[in-house]
């Protein structure tokens, strides 16, 4: 049986990985600047993350959620310290997609509304309610098209406030990203973020903080949207949260009430993954890497400011996104395949950094010089 090709790879069958390195089959050895697409916080395969894994595998490995799990409240007890949302509440589930699913059905039930708002280039994952959030008709099946979501330009607080004024006792909730990922690395504003809080208090509608990418420290601040000095009702989180073991979840504001049967899972929650998740804040905790990634990012983005063939740089803490030139457009392709460094990317030109959290200095320097020879290398073939 083949796979399904859905997604076009790179001909690289990655088998080994640690701290920020990753080998291949042959042994090859490559710097991981895309940390699998911002999965990576604590640095792969950290020992203690490896152990408390490998211990909870021992104790038990999955009980379904008809009992009490003491490891889940241990997880929202320091979710609550780390992210200092004291108050607010704890949904576990698997993925990004499903935090934001449940992020947006929670918004409707809560408030008996349809409405969504979403904003160009958003980026909410596949799911039926979440994919029609996105700002891409092209992983929009039919049978998900809906009215029910409104998208408005990001960053536009005229346009919000308009159609608050308009509509804005049928809408249920916002979802923005604090720093766009997907789209290519562009932070949502303070003043547009306060907007969706006030609008959001007047209106009686939900303020979705979509942090599956932005969020769990990468950005500098526990939560990107934090910058702003507001809260959200409800903050989605997926990726750095299980460090590569598949978890996510949403916190929820105290004024949103549960109801038994109102969301669930099989899997949410599981015990292993609960362990993952409480080894990655432990680390986080205990190596300082929210503090790290301020100041590794400030770090890193000045040097690329400084870097010849680079254009424009964009971003927070370790979610940086920037562009090149004209000319060095196949600058990735150089990278990986002579230089050995993973990157992402966002269309058509943005190259992502989303390096693990634990990467050090002299790290980052291999791969600023691997970026100048890069350059350099790509530039003498043209001339
Ligand atoms: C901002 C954002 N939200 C949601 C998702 C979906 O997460 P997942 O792929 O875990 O479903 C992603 C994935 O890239 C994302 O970047």
């Amino acid at each position: 049986m083949s796979l399904f090709q859905v997604y076009p790879l790179q001909p690289i069958a990655i088998t080994k990985a640690l701290g920020s390195h990753v080998w291949d089959d042959k042994g090859t050895e490559y710097l991981d600047m895309y940390g699998g697409h911002a999965v990576i916080s604590i640095g792969h395969t950290h020992p203690h993350w490896v152990k408390r894994i490998e211990d909870q595998l021992h104790a038990m490995a999955f009980y379904s959620n008809s009992v009490i799990m003491p490891i889940q409240e241990e997880l929202a007890t320091a979710l609550n310290k780390i992210s200092g949302k004291q108050d607010y509440q704890l949904f576990l589930c698997n993925s990004g997609a499903e935090a934001n699913e449940n992020a947006l059905k929670l918004a409707s039930f809560h408030t008996g509304r349809k409405k969504i708002i979403a904003f160009s280039k958003a980026f909410h994952g596949r799911t039926s309610l979440a994919v029609a959030a996105t700002d891409n008709p092209s992983i929009i099946a039919p049978v998900n098209e809906t009215d029910n979501i409104i998208f408005l330009p990001f960053n536009d607080v005229e346009a919000l406030t308009a159609c608050f004024a308009k509509q804005g006792d049928e809408i249920a909730g916002v979802i923005i990203e604090g720093i766009q990922g997907v789209a290519g690395i562009y932070e949502a504003t303070n003043i547009f973020l306060q907007t969706i809080r006030a609008l959001c208090d007047k209106h009686g509608a939900v303020y979705i903080a979509d942090s599956v990418q932005c969020g769990y420290g990468r950005s500098g601040k526990f939560f990107a949207h934090d910058y702003a000095g507001v809260n959200a009702d409800i903050y989605s989180m997926a990726k750095g949260m299980g460090n590569g073991f598949p978890i996510g979840g949403i916190l929820i504001a105290p004024s949103i009430k549960a109801k038994f049967g109102l969301l669930g899972t099989t899997f949410g929650g599981n015990p292993l993954a609960c362990a993952a998740a409480l080894a990655v804040l432990e680390v986080m905790e205990k190596e300082n890497l929210i503090e790290a990634a301020i100041q590794k990012g400030k770090y890193l983005i000045e040097a690329l400011k400084n870097t010849k063939g680079v254009k424009v740089v964009r971003g927070k803490g370790l979610m940086i996104g920037f562009e090149m030139e004209t000319g060095l457009e196949d600058i990735r392709k150089v990278l990986l395949n002579d230089y050995k460094v993973f990157t992402g990317e966002a269309k058509p030109n943005v190259i992502r950094l989303l390096p693990s959290l634990s990467i050090s200095t002299a790290e980052i320097d291999l791969f600023l010089k691997a970026l100048t020879e890069a350059s350099t290398q790509i530039l003498n073939k043209t001339v």
